[in-house]
């Protein structure tokens, strides 16, 4: 079996294939009442990975010319310079229990040392599947839970969105880049994710700065990625934020971003005001429109329960799993899968 760096730009359309055969097939089992993404969506995705965690890396294993399994990770910088996270890391289902996501590991963890990476974390391993029992054979921890939920839009009654902002406070909206006269305090109410619970996970939220804000927008229009925000004003200033990407491979569904309400305006419904105001735009200007994707930890009700209200339904808990790069590469080195 040969392991080498994957690059989904320069790959060919057998290779491609065959990952979204792989892929395919492990959501059967995973995720087994959620639609498997078409050839087009999938690559789509690969093409335009996850904005804000730096460039992907990609890992195959090859046998008798075969990909039989793949991983995708992200090593980000800024407050993150510690972390390594994997998005992804599957083994086709007929070669498992061979020693191969093991094998796979053991082979790209020298060059996370080398990188200086300490903490490595698996995201979005479904809860009860094969991702954590292996995970927990190799001593990670479970560090996080979150809940995915999903709006069908055209299953719920538009009805709950209809919700006007409480007194004293406006809403504006934008695509794209933030107003300059609202992008200061912009900034400062991003900050305020940082309050959402992430658990023992050993990932940082980011200190946003104007300077910040301004390279986020332009990675992701450089992505092809439309960055949709809707905040609520109080004495013109940004008290509250909620952020949409539409992403360009899949004009059916947007991905739920951040939403987050400074501290001392919570309580008023914001949250909620804003979100709709949201779901309303969407719906109004992309036909194409049918689902809207968001996370959030399990342990944040108040979220949970907008989303709710909203019309947002329970998809699925996934884990997070927390492991130091050294401590497992040494117990890699003793083991034989
Ligand atoms: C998790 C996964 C990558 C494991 O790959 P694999 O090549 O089958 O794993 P290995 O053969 O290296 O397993 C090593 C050991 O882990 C444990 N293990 C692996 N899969 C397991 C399972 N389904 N249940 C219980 N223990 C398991 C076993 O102890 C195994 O050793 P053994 O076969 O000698 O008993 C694979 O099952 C998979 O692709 N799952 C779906 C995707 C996923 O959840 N990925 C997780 C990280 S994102």
């Amino acid at each position: 079996m040969e392991i080498r760096r994957f690059d989904a730009r320069s790959a060919t359309d057998d290779e491609l294939r065959q990952l979204h055969r792989i892929t395919v097939a492990n959501q059967a089992i995973t995720r087994p009442n959620e639609p498997a993404p078409t050839f087009d969506q999938y690559v789509g995705r690969l093409l335009h990975p996850v904005p804000g965690f730096g460039k992907p890396t990609r890992w195959v294993a090859v046998a008798d010319d075969r990909i039989v399994a793949w991983t995708t990770m992200f090593s980000p910088e800024a407050e993150n310079p510690h972390l390594t996270i994997v998005e992804q890391l599957v083994v086709e289902s007929s070669a498992r229990r061979r020693g191969i996501g093991t094998q796979l590991l053991r082979t790209f963890l020298p060059e996370l040392i080398a990188e200086g990476r300490t903490t490595i974390e698996f995201w979005a391993v479904t809860a009860g599947g094969s991702g954590e029992s292996w995970a927990h054979h190799h001593g990670f921890r479970a560090t996080h839970a979150v809940q995915v939920q999903e709006l069908g839009t055209r299953q719920v009654d538009p009805a709950r969105w209809e919700v006007e902002p409480p007194p004293g406070y406006r809403l504006v909206s934008w695509r794209g880049r933030c107003p300059d006269d609202l992008v200061e305090s912009f900034a400062v109410a991003r900050t305020a994710i940082k309050d959402a619970p992430l658990g023992a996970s050993e990932f940082h939220f980011a200190e946003w700065t104007v300077a910040r804000v301004r390279a986020a927008e332009a990675e992701l229009a450089e992505a092809g990625i439309e960055n949709r925000v809707c905040v609520a004003v109080a004495h013109g200033t940004v008290v509250a934020l909620t952020m949409v990407e539409l992403h360009p491979h899949r004009r059916d569904w947007a991905y739920q971003n951040d939403t987050a309400v400074l501290a001392e305006h919570r309580g008023h419904g914001l949250g909620r005001c804003i979100k709709a105001a949201m779901t309303r735009s969407l719906v109004a200007e992309l036909p194409e429109l049918r689902s809207v994707r968001t996370q959030t930890s399990t342990s944040n009700v108040h979220m949970i329960a907008t989303n709710h209200a909203l019309g947002y339904t329970d998809v699925r808990i996934q884990i997070v799993l927390t492991h130091d790069v050294r401590a497992l590469a040494r117990t890699l080195g003793g083991q034989r899968a």
